[in-house]
């Protein structure tokens, strides 16, 4: 890998990087196409990361369509296709972490121990591989995105890292890869994510800004039932994720829910347009 990035520099191209652990989306596909736009070579990894996953979590049932999503890639017309093996990415003996600090332990930190730092390591090893000049990340996942940027800003990381907007289905539901766990029931229950976020998004528009009572707009917005389950609703301060209390100049709104057993992620910037 190493070798073709630098051959691709020779010839003067600048190298675009979207890391993927695959079962490929149209969320993921937007961040090839931009980065094809922007860049004059794409490389795109597939790794499904042992190290961002909790015991008990789906590292065993994730979803590895490698076939269906190299064809979608060719279909992009992307440049290379990174598939280290996790012996090489994990070798014996291997035991060095990047540490995400404070904003790690928040919300999907809290919800799920030692992701962060599963997935900065990851980052980290996949950049110093890959050696980007930019990578692309969905705003879906804010908090990595957040922590990934910080990484490459506090390390000195020579790569730029370009926030994306989230996809959404017509009705709303953003593209994730692990949308595909749930029936066509739990798939019409998923959709709570995005209406609370709209009905947030409508009183930020409305004139509340009011951290506690976005909140329970959020919160009012997912009927817990037996099929879905609050992990948390929050509004955050979306440059510390700091809970916004008092009134508010900007604010992020941060969902995890449960429906059955899936847990969704969703989240929008409420002083500005959709993203
Ligand atoms: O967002 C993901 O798919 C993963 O967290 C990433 C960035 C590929 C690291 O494993």
């Amino acid at each position: 890998m190493r070798h073709w990035s630098q051959a691709r520099r020779r010839e003067g191209a600048s190298l675009g990087f979207v890391p993927t652990m695959g079962a490929l989306h149209e969320g993921h596909l937007s961040l090839v196409r931009r980065s094809r736009g922007e860049c004059g070579a794409t490389v795109v990894s597939i790794y499904v990361n042992p190290l961002q996953f909790g015991p008990g979590e789906d590292l065993e049932r994730y979803p590895r369509p490698l076939e269906r999503d190299a064809a979608l890639l060719d279909r992009e017309e992307v440049d290379a296709l990174f598939l280290p093996r996790r012996e090489e990415m994990l070798p014996p003996g291997f035991t060095t972490k990047v540490v995400p600090g404070p904003l790690g332990d928040r919300y999907e930190g809290r919800s799920r121990p030692g992701h962060f730092a599963g997935v900065l390591t990851i980052v980290a090893k996949l950049f110093a591989i890959v050696g980007p000049d930019r990578a692309y990340f969905g705003r879906k996942d804010a908090q990595q995105l957040a922590l990934v940027a910080r990484m490459a800003r506090d390390l000195d990381l020579p790569v730029e890292i370009v926030p994306c907007p989230t996809v959404r289905e017509p009705d709303g539901l953003a593209f994730s890869s692990r949308n595909a766990y749930l029936s066509p029931g739990q798939r019409t229950s998923a959709l709570c994510l995005h209406r609370a976020l709209e009905r947030a998004r409508a009183a930020w528009a409305g004139g509340e800004r009011r951290g506690a009572a976005l909140r329970e707009v959020l919160r009012q917005g997912i009927r817990a039932g037996p099929e879905v389950a609050l992990d948390y609703a929050a509004v955050v301060d979306p440059d510390t994720f700091e809970e916004g209390e008092g009134t508010l100049a900007t604010a992020l709104a941060l969902l995890a829910v449960r429906v059955g057993s899936t847990r969704l992620i969703d989240n929008s910037r409420l002083d500005s347009p959709a993203q």
